[in-house]
């Protein structure tokens, strides 16, 4: 088969274009014919040798969707459409850069769409941490007011249309305000540009503050991010778009306001139901929710993906087809 593989760490040209076997199957896992993938923050974190445990070469790739060509424990029979993420995938064992994966039966979800390849291939990751971070982190309600930092990612721009669905009210941040007309589009009521501080914008608008934070820039803004929220507000760290892992200092009983609550979502495709992500694919197809796809490339084309991805070109989901 034809796989994209990341030979070793280093700039996107590490990933080459290779013939390699298909995998074997064995006993408790699953083998896919690969139609679509989404590409992820962190592949790049990956790629670049920056994730602990994976050794090159390695197929990257931490979700796919496709059919299932063989399982041996005949969970799912042949043909289903099947979503696969999260795991180990793309860092422990082969992943989806490739046109078949071998991928264990505890990550797998069946579903049943007409959607395009390239839609469905934007969804498992993507509204997995969504929804893990809006609905069991934030524990978001009708009525509540929400800042999205990071809001132009492909993370914040689902996280608002699901906010708004239920009913909140959600400011959306950007560096770039050429893209503000994109977030109003989206469904945000207002949006701030953010040079690093927002909190003084935010209290402007709402002097109480607002009740939950979905920070994606990370480390870089957190302490200003937990200045937005009211009392008893709830702060989700869930990216770190900023590339800083580790807070130069952090006092608790000071950057935290009292009351304040602070979290993070990891996500794992445990959070997530099979029922949940059916249900989800049925809203995208009724056209309930609009999933913002930027462009889409082919696996030959995997590297330059890396590189748009890498150069913040994308306002949206980057979709790679097989
Ligand atoms: N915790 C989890 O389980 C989980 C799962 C998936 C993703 N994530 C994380 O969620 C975040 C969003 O992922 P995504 O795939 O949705 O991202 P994305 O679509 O690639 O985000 C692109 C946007 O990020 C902003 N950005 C890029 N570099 C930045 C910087 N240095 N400082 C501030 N903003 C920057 C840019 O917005 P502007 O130019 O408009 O400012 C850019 O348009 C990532 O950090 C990703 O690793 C976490």
């Amino acid at each position: 088969m034809k796989a994209a593989v990341t030979t070793q760490a280093g700039n996107p040209e590490v990933i080459q274009i290779q013939e390699v076997a298909l995998p074997q199957v064995k006993k408790g896992w699953v083998l896919i014919k690969i139609e679509a993938f989404g590409l992820n923050r962190s592949e790049l974190f990956t790629r670049r040798g920056d994730s602990p445990g994976v050794i090159f070469p390695r197929i990257q790739g931490i979700e796919c969707v496709g059919i299932v060509v063989e399982d041996p424990s005949q969970t799912f029979s042949k043909g289903q459409q099947v979503a696969a993420m999260m795991g180990g995938m793309g860092r422990f064992f082969d992943g989806a850069y490739a046109e078949y994966t071998l991928a264990p039966l505890e990550i797998i979800f069946p579903f049943e769409s007409k959607l395009p390849w390239e839609v469905l291939g934007a969804i498992p990751e993507m509204f997995q941490t969504v929804s893990g971070s809006l609905n069991q982190a934030l524990e978001i309600q009708k009525g509540e007011k929400l800042l999205i930092r990071g809001g132009t990612s492909s993370i914040g721009l689902l996280a608002c249309q699901l906010a708004k669905a239920k009913g909140l009210t959600v400011i959306a941040t950007t560096r770039n305000l050429k893209k503000q007309q994109a977030l109003i589009d989206n469904g945000a009521d207002q949006v701030i540009l953010d040079e690093g501080i927002v909190s003084e914008s935010v209290k402007k608008i709402y002097p109480e503050g607002v009740e939950k934070v979905l920070e994606l820039i990370g480390t870089k803004t957190l302490k200003d991010s937990l200045k937005c929220i009211a009392p008893k507000g709830i702060v989700c760290m869930t990216g770190i778009l900023g590339n800083e892992w580790t807070m130069e200092s952090f006092t608790p009983m000071g950057d935290i306001p009292s009351l304040g609550r602070l979290t993070v979502y990891m996500g794992d495709s445990k959070n997530l139901s099979k029922e949940l992500l059916q249900e989800f694919i049925d809203e995208v197809e009724k056209g309930f929710v609009k999933l913002r796809i930027d462009r889409i490339f082919q696996l030959d084309e995997v590297a330059s993906a890396h590189q748009y991805m890498e150069d913040n070109q994308a306002t949206g989901k980057i979709i790679v087809k097989t």
